[in-house]
């Protein structure tokens, strides 16, 4: 270890150097004009995992983005780790907001500057690099590992869940881990154990069948941006609840010893309002921030148009008005029965005076993952190591659908080991990877592979053993 630590002292200007190169490619999953560089980023992505001495590299197509797989597997009788992450990115935009170009890379105040810095190049990256120095100053590996890097995962992952159940021999592992969400806080390095799922929706209204002067018919029609904002307004009640009949009912209830775990947390409204730039907090009431954003279901209006919003005015009554509308769910709710519940519920709703279109785009499960598995307490003990601090637990309030797919499927369980932080502006202008979480989460990773094999005896035998259970940080949040 003492050589692999070292060899990460001396390689970490190349370690950015490449990283930089990686984050330069506009891997946008979302936009056509991106295409090819996505295809170049999995390119990229392969030929990186040859020449830190990975094997058996290939670049499966899909009909949407491709997947990069690649494997090192001369650890026999040692644990196989699936090792997930995803090399596309969100659009940059708006591009004015950023203080440096979102593609290349700038390093400020110990913090590295990208679109994909944090979520999730950056974080891929942090395993590639602990491989690399195994296989460079080792020559081996002390477990099996298999990497599955997909393009798909900022659109919903629309092509994954069907190549994971065509190869699920090639994935056959012993556990998932997943560096793709965030830490506590800085210097507060955490497990997670809980995901959000995803109901992603849009509605289309159409009122008249053309744009209409509003001075000559304002008055005998109703405006669809009217109609749109009534029926939005009336999705959450005044106590912040949402109002569609049967969505709390799947819901599973907050146990007292989560919530009172929780409360431990260090955490204050004061500041995160302060932090967002808000005079007041705004959620559903009789729970906290955390319980809203980690444990409870939420309805956003992600985007709304219509009509005219060039600059100037222009008077008119548009034809048209839409939104875009997602809603987080916790277990045990489902993305297709809330999306459901939510296309009749806007269908009953919506006046007369209009016709309602309701589309669901995708959904994602939420998922609630062991927090006692061998996999949890290797990382638990690696965490410390890197970090020099016992990492408390921890849920999040974003969604990796594939989490819960990887368990139906192939019937693994995931470790969520996030290096992120919640401010770095993932999604967001000036998105950032603080540089200690980079290098921190490289020697966490370099002791989370050594570590395993210690709690997973003959794990590809016997899934259960975990010999050694570390105390975890005081803080504890215990699975239901
Ligand atoms: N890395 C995030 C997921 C995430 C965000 C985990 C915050 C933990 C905390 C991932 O890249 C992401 O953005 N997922 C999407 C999923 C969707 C497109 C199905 C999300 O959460 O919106
Ligand atoms: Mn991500
Ligand atoms: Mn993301």
């Amino acid at each position: 270890m003492e050589k692999l630590l070292s060899y990460l002292e001396q390689n970490k200007d190349r370690y950015l150097t490449e990283l930089k190169e990686w984050l330069a490619i506009p891997s946008i999953s979302t936009s056509k004009e991106n295409a090819g560089d996505v295809k170049r980023c999995a390119e990229w992505t392969a030929n990186h995992m040859k020449k830190i001495g990975l094997q058996n590299v290939k670049i499966f197509p899909t009909a949407g983005h491709p997947i990069v797989y690649s494997d090192w597997l001369n650890a026999p009788g040692k644990p196989t780790v699936l090792l997930y992450g995803h090399y596309d990115v969100q659009p940059p935009e708006p591009l004015e907001l950023w203080t440096t170009p979102p593609f290349q890379a700038d390093i400020r105040d110990g913090k590295l500057y990208a679109r994909g810095s944090a979520d999730d190049k950056g974080q891929v990256f942090i395993h590639l690099k602990s491989l690399e120095a195994y296989l460079k100053n080792v020559g081996s590996l002390p477990v099996n590992i298999k990497l599955l890097i997909e393009g798909e995962e900022e659109i919903g992952s629309e092509h994954l869940a069907g190549f994971v159940k065509e190869n699920k021999q090639l994935l056959k592992a012993d556990l998932v881990l997943i560096s793709d969400s965030s830490m506590f806080a800085k210097g507060i390095p955490s497990i997670c154990y809980s995901l959000r799922g995803l109901a992603y929706m849009q509605i289309d209204l159409v009122g008249p069948n053309k744009d209409l002067h509003s001075g000559s018919f304002g008055g005998t029609v109703h405006n669809p941006i009217q109609a749109l904002t009534e029926i939005i307004a009336q999705l959450h009640d005044k106590n912040g609840r949402i109002t569609i009949p049967g969505f709390y009912d799947d819901v599973r209830p907050l146990s007292k010893k989560e919530r009172e775990a929780f409360k431990k947390l260090p955490w204050s409204d004061k500041k995160y309002a302060k932090e967002l730039g808000v005079k007041e907090l705004y959620g559903e009431k009789g729970y906290t921030s955390l319980e809203r954003v980690w444990a409870r279901p939420t309805l956003e209006c992600n985007g709304i148009w219509g009509g005219f919003t060039g600059e100037g005015a222009k008077t008119v009554l548009p034809s048209k008005a839409s939104a875009k509308i997602s809603m987080r769910i916790v277990p045990d709710q489902t993305s297709a029965k809330i999306a459901k519940l939510f296309t009749n519920h806007i269908k009953k709703i919506a006046p007369k005076t209009v016709s309602v279109t309701v589309r669901d785009l995708h959904g994602g499960e939420p998922a609630i993952t062991p927090i006692d598995s061998p996999g949890v307490m290797a990382a638990v003990a690696a965490l410390e190591k890197g970090f020099g601090k016992k990492p408390l637990y921890q849920r999040e309030g974003g969604s990796i659908p594939i989490v819960v797919q990887f368990k139906q499927m192939l019937g693994l369980d995931t470790v969520l080991l996030g290096f992120g932080l919640p401010d770095e502006n993932a999604h967001a202008p000036d998105e950032f990877l603080n540089l200690d979480n980079f290098f921190g989460g490289i020697r966490t990773s370099l002791h989370f592979f050594n570590e395993l094999p210690n709690y997973m005896n003959g794990a590809s035998k016997k899934k259960t053993a975990a010999p050694k259970k570390p105390k975890a940080g005081k803080a504890k949040a215990k699975k239901r």
